[in-house]
């Protein structure tokens, strides 16, 4: 192994410039040359490629999105397309790649690895932690925090005017984020793709808590789990309460990755490289009770990963 190449794929995510620049660092670090491959799988087939130097990877620690652009390539989902991108690889001499995306790119990386015999590692980062094999992928704590953050904000005015709000955030079809930030900001209910909920039981819970004298509440709904505007309709209508609705929508993917993300990204960074250098093959990085390790993605992606009920019967219960 004497150079790889590093991308980032799929919907961007709080944390990838810190996994970039371990990658880069780690790489230099143990004499390997590495280039940036931009616009993920379809810079691949396109050749946008850059040299990375210790310096191009300079104070973007810090920084959310990521320096090497994103893309969902349509083009590498075809196999005239991933040849083109092996043949990018090959005419380049880049002997590994580090891809750090979420589920579809490690789908496509390693149909490309197994057609095309380039060697892959992944990188979980994806606000969703959808990603089996992982306790946490990168970019999920930033975005939780935002999500808190924004659920406080809108609690003060939702208590100023005793109102109920309905607050959709992002996780597609899963409801890791709304359950960890329900939990964290208070929502009253949590809505989650996961688990069948009633919409008639959270409006008497709100009925209830009505005559308990508590005149605002926060429902937080993930958006696999429904549409907050068609939530806020249902509850208007059930409980006649001056009910607002707002959806997050991709401020949940920028800003400044939090000290978590940084190290986690930072780590599995560092790993991944060590990965490639060992000769292993289709891997995934994983950080599992706080400790770094190495999955096979076909493994990691045969998996589904499941809601942690502790946590969801907990929210619960500090919601009654
Ligand atoms: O996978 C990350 C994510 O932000 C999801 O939570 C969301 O459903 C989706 O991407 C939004 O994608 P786009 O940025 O293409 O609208």
């Amino acid at each position: 192994m004497k150079r790889i190449g590093v991308l980032t794929s799929g919907g961007d995510a709080p944390g990838m410039n810190s996994a970039v620049r371990a990658v880069v660092r780690t790489a230099i670090f143990h004499g390997l040359e590495v280039v940036g491959v931009e616009r993920g799988f379809s810079g691949l087939i396109k050749r946008e490629i850059k040299e990375m130097s210790l310096s191009t990877v300079g104070d973007i620690v810090q920084r959310g999105g990521t320096i090497l652009r994103t893309a969902r390539s349509e083009k590498f989902r075809t196999p005239e397309g991933r040849t083109e991108a092996a043949e990018t690889m090959k005419s380049l001499g880049i002997d590994g790649l580090v891809v750090i995306g979420g589920d579809g790119s490690f789908t496509g990386a390693t149909i490309f690895s197994g057609e095309h015999g380039c060697k892959v590692v992944g990188i979980p980062g994806t606000i969703d932690n959808d990603i089996p094999c992982t306790d946490y992928t990168i970019g999920f704590d930033t975005c939780v925090n935002t999500v808190v953050d924004a659920i406080n904000k809108i609690r003060d005015t939702a208590t100023s005017h005793e109102r109920t709000f309905i607050v959709e955030c992002m996780g597609r079809h899963a409801g890791y984020i709304a359950l960890q930030a329900g939990l964290a900001g208070g929502a009253e209910s949590i809505l989650l793709p996961e688990i069948p909920f009633s919409l008639e039981q959270v409006c008497e819970k709100l009925l209830r808590g009505h005559e308990r004298g508590k005149l605002h509440s926060i429902i937080l709904v993930a958006e696999g789990a429904g549409s907050a505007m068609d939530v806020g309709k249902y509850i208007k209508g059930k409980t006649g309460f001056d009910t607002r609705v707002t959806i997050l929508g991709h401020i949940q993917r920028g800003g400044s990755p939090t000290a978590f993300d940084r190290v986690l990204a930072s780590r599995m960074g560092a790993k991944a490289v060590e990965v490639l250098m060992a000769g292993e093959n289709n891997k995934m990085i994983g950080i599992v009770a706080g400790e770094i390790k190495t999955f096979d993605i076909g493994e990691a992606l045969s998996q589904k990963k499941t809601i942690d009920m502790e946590v969801y019967n907990l929210a619960n219960i500090l919601a009654i």
